[in-house]
């Protein structure tokens, strides 16, 4: 709520039409909020209707134009649906964020191929389904789509493997959708967040939080609002020349090559010189 009223003097989606999916938690709803906040005409999809529901309960009540639709974001008629839906609606489509996204662990030899298939359904199928949908209204608005990617598109995790390569896929789809694309004024980028505090890193963060605190240069995950900062630069006017890009919100994680902590070991050896 403080951060509606903050942003509510930027502005920058005054008039347009936003879609934002796996808006009902997390990174997908302070999106929302927060292009919502800026004036954005909001078209969520989620799953989880009820979530939705209360998402948009909250968002009218804030003076925001909100609706919700129950989609399945890995159902290639439901993201058509839901694309149809929101400009016959509003006329027009501005911005899509590719937000809802699942996430699952286990070795190669761990996960079966229903499972597999399932998170790259909704990882990277809803990504391809949403754009081709889109695109036409985006040519003719010369809109813009931000996709949710993570630094495990960019980087390998260890027991990690089939979001390893869903990520994988997203970061070089945003790549070529905004190379296809840059001639029709539409611009395509991602953001790459690292450990985020949403339902989706709860039960992580409840085990591993002091890792995380010791591992992130920042020493904390980040809020979902603040990858909604940056979704909502790069779907903004302020990032009209970026392109193609996908953006790093991890606090300083991937900055560092993942050796061991020379600083730790230079701080020893200035105690104890003779490296006893
Ligand atoms: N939380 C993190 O640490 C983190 C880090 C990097 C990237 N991400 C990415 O951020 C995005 C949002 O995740 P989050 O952290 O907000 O998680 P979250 O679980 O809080 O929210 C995800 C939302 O997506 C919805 N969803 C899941 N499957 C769906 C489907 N098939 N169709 C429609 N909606 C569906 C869920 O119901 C939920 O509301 C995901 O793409 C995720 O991979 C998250």
């Amino acid at each position: 709520m403080k951060q509606t009223d903050e942003h509510q003097a930027t502005r920058r989606f005054e008039g347009r039409a936003a879609i934002v999916t796996g808006a009902a938690s997390g990174i997908g709803e302070a999106t929302a909020r927060r292009l919502g906040a800026e004036g954005a005409i909001l078209t969520l999809a989620d799953i989880d209707g009820q979530r939705l529901d209360g998402v948009v309960d909250q968002l009218l009540a804030l003076g925001i134009k909100a609706v919700g639709q129950r989609v399945d974001v890995a159902d290639e008629a439901q993201v058509c649906g839901l694309v149809d839906f929101a400009v016959d609606r509003n006329g027009r489509l501005d911005v899509l964020v590719n937000n809802a996204g699942i996430s699952l662990f286990g070795h190669v030899t761990e996960i079966t191929s229903e499972q597999w298939h399932r998170v790259m359904a909704v990882d990277v199928d809803s990504v391809f389904y949403g754009a081709r949908a889109a695109l036409p209204h985006l040519v003719a608005s010369k809109g813009c789509i931000v996709n949710t990617c993570s630094i495990s598109g960019l980087f390998g995790d260890s027991g990690l493997v089939a979001y390893n390569t869903a990520k994988g896929a997203v970061a070089n789809l945003t790549r070529s959708l905004a190379l296809d694309h840059a001639r029709d004024g539409v611009r395509v980028n991602s953001v790459c967040p690292g450990g985020v505090a949403t339902p989706m890193l709860a039960s992580v963060l409840r085990r591993f939080g002091e890792e995380y605190e010791r591992l992130v240069p920042m020493g904390r995950p980040a809020q979902p609002e603040e990858i909604a900062a940056a979704i909502a630069f790069l779907a903004s006017d302020d990032a009209s020349y970026i392109t193609g890009h996908n953006l790093v919100v991890d606090g300083g994680v991937t900055a560092a090559t993942g050796q061991p902590n020379f600083d730790r070991l230079i701080r020893l050896l200035r105690k104890a010189p003779d490296g006893a």
